[in-house]
């Protein structure tokens, strides 16, 4: 797919079917995710994949319990999320996490998947009850989550958001 058409056609998909990602095609999208630039070329982001529903539900459990939501919060009950995370003290945490989940929001529109920004991790990660599932995980201590990529199929009624502002761009001339 052409690049521009990948960018301009990604939307964010919040229904997905039970349709698994084929590996090859999830180690992609990780792949994509290690190729986004970073800050003074550091590196250090790590992206946690995780493709077992009885995990993604122990992550979504956590955020429940820590988040007060309804036993619905599922992320979306996706077929696989990705987790991004960097150093706590990395100076380009953020940003790093940002391109890195834009490569893999594109990489997987490229291959006919869907996803959506999750961003419920952000600012609870040392939560103990949230913490104890990261490390379950893997995730080093020291890291935290600034982004999660909710992936899977998108079922026959996902709703996309076509609008877009426009009026956004502003030329000087
Ligand atoms: C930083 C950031 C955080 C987001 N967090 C969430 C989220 O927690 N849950 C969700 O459903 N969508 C989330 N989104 C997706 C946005 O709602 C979505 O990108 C926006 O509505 C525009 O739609 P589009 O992605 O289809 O272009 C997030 C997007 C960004 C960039």
């Amino acid at each position: 797919m052409d690049a521009m058409q990948c960018l301009l056609e990604r939307r964010s998909i919040r229904s997905f079917t039970d349709k698994k990602i084929a590996r090859e095609d999830l180690e992609k999208i990780a792949k994509a995710a290690i190729y986004a630039p970073s800050g003074m070329n550091r590196q250090n982001c790590i992206f946690t994949v995780v493709q077992n529903t009885d995990i993604i539900e122990g992550l979504a459990e956590c955020l429940r319990i820590k988040l007060n939501r309804d036993k619905g919060y599922n992320f979306y009950k996706p077929n696989a999320l990705i987790l991004c995370s960097a150093p706590r003290e990395s100076m380009h945490a953020i940003e790093d996490c940002a391109v890195a989940m834009q490569n893999i929001m594109l990489a997987a529109h490229s291959l006919g998947v869907g996803s959506v920004w999750i961003n419920q991790f952000k600012g609870v990660c040392d939560d103990p009850i949230v913490r104890t599932q990261l490390s379950k995980i893997g995730l080093p201590e020291d890291h935290l989550v600034w982004g999660t990529a909710a992936l899977g199929y998108a079922s026959e009624d996902a709703v996309r958001n076509f609008k877009k502002n426009e009026e956004a761009i502003k030329w000087v001339e």
